[in-house]
């Protein structure tokens, strides 16, 4: 697959297999965000993956007990509404159980933290694809990246003090067997064309 292809057919995969890719596949993903341009070329993004499905658990149950405690607003995104309304029955896990998470992290009070993690998470994303992998950007951790107990465990798995959650990538192979693909329709962002 050449790399228009594999960027315009990308699609989020989110129900995915118990079983985890091969290492080398993982690696050439991890190594794809890492050859993502970043700011004056700094490598500041930070990659921490997660296969170790206590720990997936633990993540999943911290997110599900942060959201909770929060209360709905009606001018709230619509996506974080639906993970407090899912939290408070109990049953929401935000990483659909996928065998892999890729917890993105960057330095906080730079500049391109938010901008040099999403070139890297697209990286990955295209990349997934092109290896066959179904992959999906995950955000709940960068929505809590401020709670407590979200650092402290963090910080048990290699996030530095400095650090704050910018994303998160699902990572597997998808329930079909390859990654959810399909050629976008016009979605209908606006282009302005001038001659
Ligand atoms: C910044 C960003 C945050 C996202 N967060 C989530 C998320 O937390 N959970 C999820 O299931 N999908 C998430 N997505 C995936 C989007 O829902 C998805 O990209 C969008 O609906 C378009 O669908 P496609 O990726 O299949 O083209 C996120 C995507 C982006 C770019």
């Amino acid at each position: 697959m050449d790399a228009l292809q594999a960027i315009l057919t990308r699609r989020s995969t989110r129900k995915m297999k118990d079983e985890m890719p091969p290492a080398d596949l993982i690696e050439q993903v991890i190594e794809a965000g890492r050859a993502a341009p970043s700011g004056s070329d700094l490598p500041l993004t930070h990659f921490i993956v997660i296969s170790n499905r206590k720990i997936l658990a633990d993540l999943a149950r911290i997110a599900r007990e942060e959201f909770a405690k929060m209360e709905e607003a009606p001018d709230m995104y619509g996506a974080l509404r639906r993970a407090i309304r899912a939290s408070k029955t109990g049953d929401y896990v935000f990483h659909y159980n996928a065998p892999l998470l890729i917890v993105v992290a960057n330095k906080k009070n730079m500049a391109n933290a938010m901008a040099d993690s999403s070139c890297a998470l697209e990286n990955m994303m295209i990349a997934a694809n092109a290896l066959d992998l179904g992959a999906c950007w995950i955000n709940q951790l960068h929505w809590l990246t401020d709670k407590k107990a979200v650092q402290d465990y963090l910080h048990g798995l290699g996030m530095e003090k400095d650090e704050f959650v910018t994303g998160g990538l699902i990572l597997g192979y998808g329930a079909d067997g390859g990654p959810v693909r399909g050629e976008r329709k016009p979605k209908g962002n606006p282009v302005n064309w001038v001659e």
